[in-house]
């Protein structure tokens, strides 16, 4: 039995401890915006924030999230809108089949809510551990860049 904190929420799951932490947000807590791709850390689909950090959730176990506060890609937009960085997504079309989408959201999310002044340098390079085989990146890097506005301001969320 482990606690932690989910999208604000204290939740309370019994888990095998061999059981990733990916795993137990999308079999048991059904929080199914996070993707599992590689399964072994190369892909970055299944990034979410652990105390504030991006971390890839198929990498640790849940048990080792006793205690942490975590955020998964479904605490991105309030209510039923998109927040400003989905928002800058869509406009930019950054985004094709989608699948690695919501690991890139957090990772940039991650980012600019600690560096709202990232340039493109260093937005490709927090950014070349997230995988995507469809849309040439470029579109990516232009929605973070445009976004960055938003979290200068404090409303990234
Ligand atoms: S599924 Fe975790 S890095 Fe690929
Ligand atoms: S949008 Fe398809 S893999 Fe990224």
């Amino acid at each position: 039995m482990i606690r932690f904190e989910v999208n604000g929420k204290p939740v309370e799951v019994e888990v095998e401890p061999r059981m990733t932490l990916a795993d137990c947000l999308r079999h048991v807590l059904r929080l199914t915006g996070t993707h599992v791709g590689c399964e072994h850390g190369v892909c970055g689909a299944c990034t979410v924030i652990v105390d504030g950090a991006a971390v890839r959730s198929c990498l640790i176990l849940a048990v080792q999230a006793e205690g942490a506060t975590i955020a998964t890609v479904e605490s991105l937009a309030p209510g039923d809108g998109l927040s400003p960085l989905q928002a800058s997504f869509r406009k930019h079309h950054a985004l094709q089949c989608g699948f690695c989408t919501p690991g890139i959201l957090m990772t940039a999310h991650a980012l600019l809510s600690e560096e709202p002044e990232a340039d493109a340098a260093r937005i490709r390079e927090v950014l070349s551990g997230n995988l995507c085989r469809c849309t040439g990146y470029i579109p990516i890097i232009e929605a973070v860049l445009d976004a960055r506005e938003a979290y200068r301001k404090g409303g990234g969320r």
